[in-house]
């Protein structure tokens, strides 16, 4: 991969995040012989998915005098820029000036390409020179489980606000009263533990009543443990037991539901959201019922996320107020500063 281009400037300089793997799209996103315009880290980026399949992500620059690619074109299979029509192949070679059409181009006619894979349904992005493996996804392989991406759901907001608005249970029956939660009885939130490790940050199980607990509409007791398994990716596996209006569990099988929640951080305060729910419930949801409860449900997040200030996110305790119900988006901040991070936090 090549480095970034020293003209422009770089917003986040956390190795961390540079290292890290973003979503910028669905795989379904990209087609063949189209260039789309992303963002990732205040960073502008072009996809492109070559004729062989392969997804490439570039800065939207054209190093021969700094034109965006993006408005530039795919022929025979290479991008080509707008300005003076310079040619990449899907090494990001220049495999052609056409003012100099019988001259090889010189080696640094290059574009600024970036590491990409094609990963649980996502196409994700590694701006750094020293990417390490995508976080797990358990459920993805499991073929118990149904798989649905919903989204994508555009935060106005700060990524780790987004994230840590995902691993709050005690939200529930205000933002999502008569679905995860009730408005005039809610939960009591029994202690639970959380441990900051390889795995990330990951709670013991919280448990909640829900009256519409997921697409199929029912009541049920959900158990959830969640995982901030990355900065700006997150994941919850709730065990569901059914259960009756008033929220005594009725069965003793438990289903499960899992979330993988990614985030793509626009700038440090605007991102794009999009998950991949997972589940193994009977009746099995149709996926339209399962995008439609996600929709109601990740924009009503939406709203409350967009409205916290500071937009950024303290990673000083001492800045917001934590009870012991909030041990998780806690444990969260604290791990986001012994991460060193900066970029989109205060
Ligand atoms: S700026 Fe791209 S070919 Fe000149
Ligand atoms: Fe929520």
């Amino acid at each position: 991969m090549s480095a970034l281009p020293e003209t422009l400037p770089t917003v986040c300089e956390d190795a961390v995040l540079l290292n890290d793997w973003f979503p910028v799209g669905y795989a379904s996103d990209f087609e063949k012989g189209q260039i789309t315009p992303v963002r990732l880290l205040d960073r502008d980026l072009i996809a492109w998915r070559d004729d062989g399949g392969a997804v490439h992500v570039w800065e939207d620059l054209c190093i021969h005098r700094g034109a965006r690619l993006s408005k530039g074109c795919i022929r025979d299979n290479q991008v080509v820029c707008p300005y003076h029509g310079w040619r990449y192949n899907s090494r990001g070679e220049c495999t052609l000036i056409p003012a100099a059409p019988r001259e090889t181009p010189m080696r640094k006619a290059h574009a600024f390409t970036h590491h990409v894979k094609e990963q649980y349904g996502f196409i994700w992005v590694c701006l750094g020179t020293e990417p390490g493996e995508i976080a797990p996804f358990p459920e993805w392989d499991d073929p118990r489980f149904q798989k649905v991406h919903c989204g994508p759901y555009a935060y106005a907001a700060n990524g780790f606000r987004a994230i840590e608005n995902f691993v709050d249970a005690t939200h529930f029956p205000f933002v999502h009263a008569g679905l995860n939660g009730v408005m005039e009885n809610p939960d009591e939130i029994a202690p639970y533990d959380v441990e900051i490790g390889e795995e990330g940050v990951v709670s013991s199980e919280v448990r909640v009543f829900q009256p519409w607990g997921d697409a199929r509409g029912i009541p049920v007791v959900g158990f959830y443990t969640y995982k901030c398994l990355r900065p700006f990716l997150a994941h919850f596996s709730k065990r569901i037991l059914k259960a009756d209006e008033n929220g005594t569990p009725v069965d003793d099988d438990s289903e499960y539901f899992a979330t993988l929640f990614t985030v793509q951080p626009l700038s440090a305060t605007e991102c794009i959201v999009r998950i991949c729910s997972a589940t193994d419930i009977t009746p099995t949801p149709t996926p339209d019922a399962v995008r439609e409860r996600a929709d109601v449900v990740f924009n009503q997040d939406r709203e409350i996320v967009e409205t916290q200030r500071p937009e950024r996110i303290p990673t000083q305790l001492r800045h917001e107020l934590h009870h012991r119900t909030d041990l998780m988006g806690q444990k969260y901040r604290t791990w986001l500063r012994t991460l060193g991070i900066r970029y989109g936090t205060l």
